[in-house]
């Protein structure tokens, strides 16, 4: 690791293909028995090689702009007709992109974008395939913020609502789907299932009302374990989510399920390397002040998230301290454990935030003036650079005094 360090420099991305392809694998080998598609939820990180990986593999894509959509299509412009676009807020230019592409599947999640989607679609003469994305009014046990399937979020059309909106759009548009997402990190299979019976439920409603339904997209959500100390077996969790909709899917009859996970395919294949700048001590407290930040890694800042931190090289003696880590950025809230009881650091150790292959590139910004971070793709023996450090002159370029 030392090595690829002293190529690349820190702080640095580092991902394992083969982790994402087990993974992956993992996924197909569960839904085996049912026609399935799995859209990889591009937010988690869209990183064009990360993209490319899984497009060679065959998999779909779920985008939220037309910038993720741009990325999917820069990598692989065949991959369109497997792409769903989901999202609360998409303008015109970006519907107009997706139409022209002739993606798989719009997610609808409003009767003002039903409405504009009609109008673009007929404007460029071409029929938009549409699910509505339902809000299906399901608590899942996640972090406030990311948990988004009951009717106080933002997200979907109530439920009971959706056979009068389908009804409507179905004059302009091609109702081929229902859609639902209820949320993110959700360790549990039973709440997937309860918004699955729920949407289930609708598509018989659905078809009888004469809509032809052949997709049913049940988003992502499945959470993995960040603790090390708490028993995680991932092909377990798969086959659970999988049982819990396997037999939902076929009580329906002919339906492709579509599958939208994020985070379960990419978290745990990532990491983060940082070099300890310095070490101090406040009152009682010490801090490890790490070249990395809350600009490179927001979830410790945003949800309090927890990631294992780890001395890259083995430790020195097995001395062990209570610290907090720390990032350079002028925030109280920059920080990347808290209180963590760790192998003493000291500067110039090196240390791994483990499990930041989702959402940590994706949700990296340039605060404090950062620039952001390489990364580097391990592919059997081979590492190779998948996007270099961002410098201070590109930072700078957009802007005009
Ligand atoms: N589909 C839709 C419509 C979504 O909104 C999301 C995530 C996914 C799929 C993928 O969910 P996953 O399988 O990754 O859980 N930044 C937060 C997570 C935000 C998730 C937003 N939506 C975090 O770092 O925990």
């Amino acid at each position: 690791m030392e090595s690829v360090v002293r190529r690349f420099g820190t702080p640095l991305y580092i991902y394992s293909a083969r982790h994402i392809d087990q993974r992956l694998k993992l996924f197909h080998r569960a839904f085996g028995p049912i026609a399935h598609l799995v859209c990889y939820a591009v937010k988690a990180n869209s990183t064009l090689a990360i993209l490319d990986l899984l497009a060679r593999r065959g998999a779909g894509f779920d985008v939220v702009s037309g910038g993720e959509l741009e990325r999917v299509l820069s990598v692989d412009r065949a991959a369109a007709t497997r792409i769903v676009f989901s999202g609360v807020g998409k303008t015109a230019p970006e519907m107009d992109l997706a139409l022209r592409s002739g993606i798989l599947l719009f997610n609808v999640e409003s009767e003002g974008e039903l409405e504009l989607l009609a109008e673009r679609a007929a404007k460029l003469r071409t029929r938009a395939r549409i699910a509505l994305r339902v809000n299906p009014d399901v608590f899942a046990e996640t972090h406030p913020y990311i948990s988004t399937g009951m009717r106080e979020h933002k997200f979907g059309i109530d439920i009971r609502r959706a056979r009068a909106v389908y009804r409507k759009a179905g004059k302009y548009l091609e109702p081929s789907g229902v859609s639902v997402h209820i949320g993110s990190q959700i360790r549990s299979a039973d709440p997937f299932g309860a918004a699955a019976r729920r949407v289930a439920r609708l598509i018989v409603e659905l078809r009888k009302d004469g809509h032809a339904i052949r997709l049913m997209d049940v988003g992502g959500g499945l959470g993995v374990e960040y603790h090390p100390d708490r028993a995680f077996d991932a092909e377990e969790k798969v086959c659970q989510y999988a049982a819990a909709l396997i037999p939902i899917v076929e009580s329906l009859g002919s339906l492709r399920l579509l599958l939208e996970p994020g985070r379960f395919l990419v978290a745990q294949a990532g990491a983060l390397l940082s070099r300890v700048l310095y070490v101090k001590k406040n009152g009682e407290k010490t801090f490890v002040i790490v070249d990395s930040a809350m600009n490179d890694l927001l979830r410790p800042a945003l949800y309090q998230a927890y990631h294992e931190i780890v001395p890259v090289a083995p430790a020195q003696s097995s001395r062990k301290a209570v610290a907090d880590v720390v990032g350079p950025v002028c925030e109280t809230g920059d920080f990347f454990a808290r209180d963590r009881t760790l192998p003493v650091l000291k500067p110039g150790d090196l240390v791994a935030i483990l499990d930041t292959g989702a959402y940590g590139m994706s949700l990296a910004s340039n605060y404090n003036s950062r620039p952001r971070p390489a990364e580097v793709l391990v592919e059997g023996k081979r590492v190779r650079l998948i996007r270099r450090r961002e410098t201070i002159d590109e930072m700078l370029a957009l802007e005009r005094v």
